[in-house]
């Protein structure tokens, strides 16, 4: 059995990715090492069989007696240890969640429903990093993956509605502050079902403005408001979030040097881990919705075709409906009136499953093969 390293297993991806690897019996076929960066020589979690104690997640010398490591550390952990581990010569597989290592040339993006062929090639060249996308990439390209795959992508310009959580634990704990104290600010006038909704919309207004709303994480109101900017700026003019989508998506897809154009506006929202997308693509001809919806719902088995239908949309396609589910349900498609090429969808996807553990799982499952 290969010694896989576990890091970061205690925060919120790491403990969606212990909770989905528990569920899918993964630690049976490997022998697990916890790693900690407090609490060394402690018990390790239960996961059903004997494993050692805590291991010092910065040790270069115990790191290097893994096989594999798994990270959900985040990137300040990956920067300062992972090129000290290669410096010392140590050549196991290294997984994960970060994004410090995505766009190096000798890493590996995993989502391997769209791209197992990549990193396949990937295994037979030597890759030894592998590293999950940036949840909006992996969430769409799981959703239009088929089409993708097909080539009748000219461009796709997907605009983000992201969930809290993206931001982090503490900022999930902030939305739902920010929504309880509006509910207090307005109490006695909800109360009232004679009280005049403009006056209680007024009052929510000040409110939110005011500094008694808890905006320490967000910088900003986001219950009752959004924020429309993620990730630091760059030259382009874009958010970082919005680079991302085209370099990840076609690194990804094994085409970097022969680009898709990607671009849209990404957006926080009140929603707490579901990223939902709505999406405006050209195709490169002239396809019928139903063939495209046939082509987007044959391409895995996580995504859901919604038809375009009020009652099926409302029920289906929201985030309070996928979260903390692996479903992709893609729906709204429908030819624009731009022309007959260019197609609308939405997509909703769990940013912590699909966006974040599961391809790490998924990969470590593969190295078993
Ligand atoms: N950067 C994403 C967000 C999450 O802020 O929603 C991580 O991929």
């Amino acid at each position: 059995m290969k010694k896989v390293g576990l890091v970061g297993w205690r925060g919120m991806v790491g403990s969606v990715l212990m909770q989905r690897m528990r569920e899918e019996n993964d630690f049976a076929t490997i022998e697990p090492v916890f790693f900690t960066t407090s609490q060394v020589g402690l018990a390790s979690p239960d996961i059903g069989k004997k494993t050692e104690t805590l291991k010092d997640a910065s040790s270069i010398e115990d790191l290097a007696k893994m096989d594999i490591i798994i990270t959900c550390q985040g990137g300040d952990y990956t920067n300062s240890v992972y090129p000290a581990l290669r410096a010392s010569g140590w050549n196991g597989y290294w997984i994960d969640a970060a994004s410090s290592l995505r766009m190096k040339d000798d890493s590996i993006i995993v989502l391997d429903p769209v791209n197992k062929d990549v990193i396949q090639q990937g295994l037979a060249d030597g890759v030894k990093t592998y590293v999950g996308g940036n949840c909006t990439v992996s969430l769409m390209l799981l959703a239009l993956g088929g089409l993708f795959e097909a080539d009748l992508i000219e461009w796709v310009s997907p605009h983000t509605y992201q969930a809290a959580s993206g931001a982090g634990a503490r900022n999930m704990r902030e939305l739902i502050s920010q929504m309880g104290a509006i509910e207090s600010s307005v109490a006695d006038e909800l109360a009232d079902p004679a009280s005049a909704i403009l006056e209680i919309d007024k009052k929510v207004a000040e409110f939110i403005r005011s500094d008694a709303l808890p905006t320490e994480q967000f910088g900003a109101p986001l219950a009752g408001s959004l924020i429309p900017w993620i990730d630091v700026p760059m030259p382009s003019g874009q958010s970082k979030e919005e680079w991302k989508a085209q370099v990840e998506a076609n690194k990804i897809l094994g085409t970097s040097d022969n680009q898709t154009p990607i671009d849209g506006l990404c957006v926080r929202i009140g929603a707490m881990r579901c990223h939902s997308q709505a999406i405006t693509m050209k195709l490169k001809k002239d396809v019928s919705v139903a063939e495209i919806e046939k082509i987007l719902a044959s391409h895995n088995e996580w995504v859901k075709v919604i038809p375009n239908e009020r009652e099926a949309t409302v029920s289906e396609l929201s985030p309070a409906k996928v979260t903390g589910t692996l479903s992709i349900p893609v729906g709204r498609i429908r030819k624009l009136a731009m022309g007959p090429e260019y197609i609308s969808a939405f997509t909703v996807g769990d940013q912590l499953l699909w966006g974040a553990a599961e391809p790490l799982r998924r990969m470590l499952n593969i190295l078993q093969d």
